[in-house]
C-alpha cells in the first residue's frame, strides 16, 4: 500500500517509482516527507528515466541519515529549534555576566611548572592523543593535506611525523610502554591523504592498532527557517562540513572514547593539525589537570585585546556558572553590556583578563564518556545564517548546523571543573594557518602571522628556551623580514622529544655551554649528554643516537653550518619551501649519528 501522502501531485513521479525502491528506503522517504521534506521528492521522473542518480540519492540520504545521532529526523528538528532561537535573536548570553576563569599561570618555567611536569610525564601512559584534522586550510591554501607540511625545514619534519615522534617519546618514558593511543579525526577532503601517509611512512614508528583514523562526514544544508534541505539539483543534496566539534560525536559513536576509558586512558589532549608546539605543553598541562582535578583544561595564551581569537571566560547568572570560549567577535559587545563599558580592553598585566584560546583541550576520560553517552555526543550545535533582510525570513544562501570542539563545557553541570592553563606563546601556540601574502597583511596590521615562517621559527624558539633552562648561554640573533614575514636567524634548534619533553630532562642532559646567534643544533636520542658545548658563529652541531647508543659531546665546535637562502615569492621550489620563502643550505655542518648500541664521545 501506498502511503497517502503520495496523493500530493507534486510526488506523482515519487509513487510512480515507489514500488523500485526497498522497504527500508520507503521508510525514510517516508520519515522525511513526515519531517517537512516532501520537496526533496517533487517532480520526480517516471521510472526509466534518472534511476541511477534516484538510487544515488536514497543512498545518499541513508548514508547521512546513518551518520548523525538522530538521524535526519534530528537533524531537521535540531535545526528548526536553532533557527527559531536565531530569528528571535536569542542572545546565548543573556542573564550572564563574565568574570575571570580559573587560571593556572604557566608563562614563566617556574619550580611549579616543573612540578606539574613531572606529574604529567608519570601520566604518559594514561593520555590518548587526539588530533583534529578534518578541516580544508583553504587560509593556507596549500595542495595537499596540512599534517604533511613541514614544520621545520632544516630536516623537513612534517606536522604529523613530529607528533608521532612525540607519541614514541611519551610510550617510551612510561613504565608499561603502552602505546599512546592517537586518534586522529579526518574529513573526506583529508581522510585518503592521511592514511596515505600514514603508510607509506609505516605509521612513523607507531603501531597501526594505536592509530584511530575516525572520519567526519559532511551534514545537509539548509534553506529556510522550516528546515527545508537544501538541494543542490533533484536528486542531490547540498552539503557542508559540521566543524570539529564533529570530534565528540564520533569519538562517541565508534565507541572508541568508552572503549579507552575501559582501558585506563584517564586523559585525552585534543590537538589541531598545524600547531606545532602542543606537545611541550603536554606533560605540564596534564599535570595541571591532575592536580586541580579540572574535567576540561583549556589551555590559552595571554591574548591582546581585540586580537582575533577566542577569550576564555567564567560566565556567571542566576543558579548557573560556565567556563567557555567566547568568540572574540562577540566578546567586546557582550564585556560593554555586561562589565565594563570600554569592552574588550587590557588590565593591569597589559593583556586582556580573558585569556585566549589554543584550542589545545586537556579533557578528563571517564567524565567526558559520561557527558558523550547523555548527548549522543552532539556538542552545542549553533546556526549562524545570513539573512536576506531584517525580517529574517529568508537566506541568502544555504545554512547548516555546526559544532566546535571547545564547546564542551556547555553541557557540563556543577559536577563538572573547567579551568584554564597559560603558557608562553611561542611555547603553546604558533599555528600555521596563513599563506605568505595574508600573513605577512596581518605582520604589517599589528597581528600574529601564524605562517609556516613564524610556526618554524617557534619551533627553533622552544628549542632555545629548553637549552637556556638546561643553564647553556643562548645569544639569540636579530629577525630578518622574509617576504614580509618575520624569522628569527637563530640559533634554529630542534631538540627532539627523544632527547627531552620535559624542562627536567633538557637539565639533566645539557651541563654548561654556550650557542651563538647564527648557530644550528640538532639532537636526536635519549641518551646524549652535552658538557660545556660551544658553538660559535654558523656552526652547525647535529648528533642522532639510536637507542642504546650514549654520547657524550664536548668542546667548541666552529664550521660554516647551515646558511639560510632566501627565494624570492616566484621562485620554482616545492610548495613547503614556497609557502616561507626560504631554505636552508648545509655549508659544512658537523653531522654525528650513531646506529649502533654504545658508548661514544663527540668531539671537534
Ligand atoms: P581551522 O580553524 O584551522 O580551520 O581549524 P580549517 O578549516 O582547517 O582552515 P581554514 O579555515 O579553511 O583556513 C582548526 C582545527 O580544526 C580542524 C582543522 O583541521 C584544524 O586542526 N577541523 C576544522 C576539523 O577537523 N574539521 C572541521 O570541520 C574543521
Amino acid at each position: 500500500m501506498e502511503p497517502t501522502f503520495m496523493d500530493n501531485t507534486e510526488l506523482a513521479g515519487l509513487k510512480a517509482n515507489w514500488g523500485t525502491i526497498s522497504e527500508s528506503r520507503q521508510e525514510l522517504v517516508a520519515a522525511l516527507v513526515a519531517a517537512g521534506q516532501a520537496h526533496l521528492f517533487a517532480g520526480w521522473d517516471e521510472p526509466g528515466t534518472n534511476d541511477e542518480a534516484k538510487a544515488a540519492f536514497l543512498d545518499s540520504l541513508v548514508k547521512i541519515n546513518g551518520n548523525y545521532p538522530g538521524g535526519l529526523s534530528g537533524y531537521i528538528a535540531n535545526a528548526r529549534k536553532l533557527l527559531a532561537e536565531s530569528k528571535a535573536g536569542a542572545n546565548p548570553f543573556e542573564g550572564l555576566t563574565p568574570e575571570q576563569p580559573e587560571k593556572v599561570d604557566l608563562t614563566s618555567f617556574s619550580e611549579a611548572f616543573e612540578q606539574y611536569e613531572a606529574i604529567g610525564a608519570g601520566k604518559f601512559d594514561k593520555v590518548g592523543v587526539v588530533l583534529v584534522a578534518g578541516g580544508l586550510g583553504e587560509r593556507l591554501g596549500y595542495n595537499g593535506i596540512k599534517l604533511d607540511i613541514a614544520v621545520e625545514v632544516l630536516e623537513q619534519t612534517s606536522y604529523l611525523k613530529h607528533y608521532a615522534d612525540n607519541l614514541l617519546a611519551m610510550q617510551a618514558r612510561s613504565a608499561s610502554k603502552r602505546p599512546v593511543p592517537f586518534i586522529i579525526m579526518v574529513s573526506q577532503d583529508t581522510g585518503p591523504k592521511t592514511i596515505e601517509s600514514l603508510e607509506a611512512n609505516h605509521y612513523f614508528g607507531l603501531r597501526k592498532e594505536q592509530v584511530h583514523i575516525l572520519q567526519q562526514e559532511l551534514v545537509p544544508a539548509i534553506a529556510d527557517n522550516d528546515g527545508a534541505l537544501a538541494l543542490e539539483s533533484a536528486y542531490q543534496l547540498i552539503l557542508k562540513p559540521h566543524g570539529h566539534g564533529d570530534i565528540h560525536m564520533l569519538l562517541h559513536t565508534s565507541g572508541v572514547a568508552a572503549k579507552l576509558a575501559a582501558e585506563g586512558i584517564e586523559y585525552f589532549m585534543f590537538i589541531q593539525d598545524t600547531n606545532g608546539p602542543s606537545f611541550n605543553t603536554l606533560p605540564a598541562a596534564i599535570g595541571v589537570s591532575v592536580e586541580h582535578g579540572y574535567d576540561f583544561n583549556s589551555l590559552a595564551i595571554r591574548r591582546k585585546p581585540g586580537e582575533a581569537v577566542g577569550g576564555l571566560a567564567r560566565l556567571v547568572g542566576e543558579g548557573r556558572e560556565f567556563t567557555l570560549n567566547v568568540e572574540y567577535n562577540q566578546l567586546d559587545p557582550l564585556l560593554r553590556a555586561t562589565i565594563n563599558p570600554e569592552g574588550d580592553v587590557a588590565d593591569e598585566t597589559g593583556f586582556s583578563p580573558f585569556p585566549g584560546n589554543c584550542n589545545t583541550l586537556v579533557i578528563k576520560v571517564d567524565s567526558y564518556v559520561r557527558i558523550l553517552e547523555a548527548s549522543q555526543g552532539i556538542i552545542a550545535e549553533f546556526v549562524n545564517p545570513k539573512y536576506s533582510d531584517e525580517t529574517k525570513t529568508a537566506f541568502k544562501k544555504p545554512t547548516r548546523l555546526e559544532t566546535m570542539m571547545q564547546d564542551l563545557p556547555k553541557l557540563f553541570g556543577e559536577a563538572e571543573k573547567v579551568g584554564v592553563t597559560i603558557f608562553d606563546r611561542m611555547w603553546s601556540f604558533s599555528p600555521n594557518k596563513n599563506n605568505v601574502a595574508d600573513a605577512a597583511a596581518k605582520i604589517a596590521s599589528g597581528g600574529p602571522a601564524d605562517a609556516s615562517a613564524t610556526a618554524e621559527n617557534d619551533f627553533y624558539g622552544a628549542g632555545r628556551a629548553r637549552l637556556e633552562v638546561a643553564g647553556m648561554k643562548v645569544e639569540e640573533a636579530g629577525e630578518k623580514m622574509i617576504l614580509g614575514v618575520p624569522f628569527t636567524l637563530g640559533p634554529k634548534v630542534i631538540l627532539r622529544p627523544s632527547f627531552a619533553m620535559t624542562l627536567a630532562e633538557g637539565r639533566e642532559k645539557v651541563a654548561g655551554g654556550s650557542i651563538s646567534g647564527e648557530a644550528t643544533l640538532i639532537l636526536e636520542g635519549a641518551d646524549i649528554k652535552l658538557e660545556n658545548v660551544e658553538l660559535s658563529g654558523t656552526t652547525g652541531l647535529v648528533v642522532k643516537a639510536c637507542e642504546g647508543a650514549k654520547v657524550t659531546v664536548k668542546g667548541k665546535f666552529e664550521n660554516e653550518g647551515f646558511e639560510l637562502v632566501e627565494l624570492g615569492a616566484d621562485a620554482d621550489v616545492p610548495e613547503y619551501l614556497k609557502i616561507r620563502g626560504y631554505r636552508f643550505e648545509n655549508r659544512g655542518a658537523a653531522i654525528f649519528e650513531f646506529d649502533e648500541p654504545g658508548e661514544y664521545t663527540v668531539q671537534p
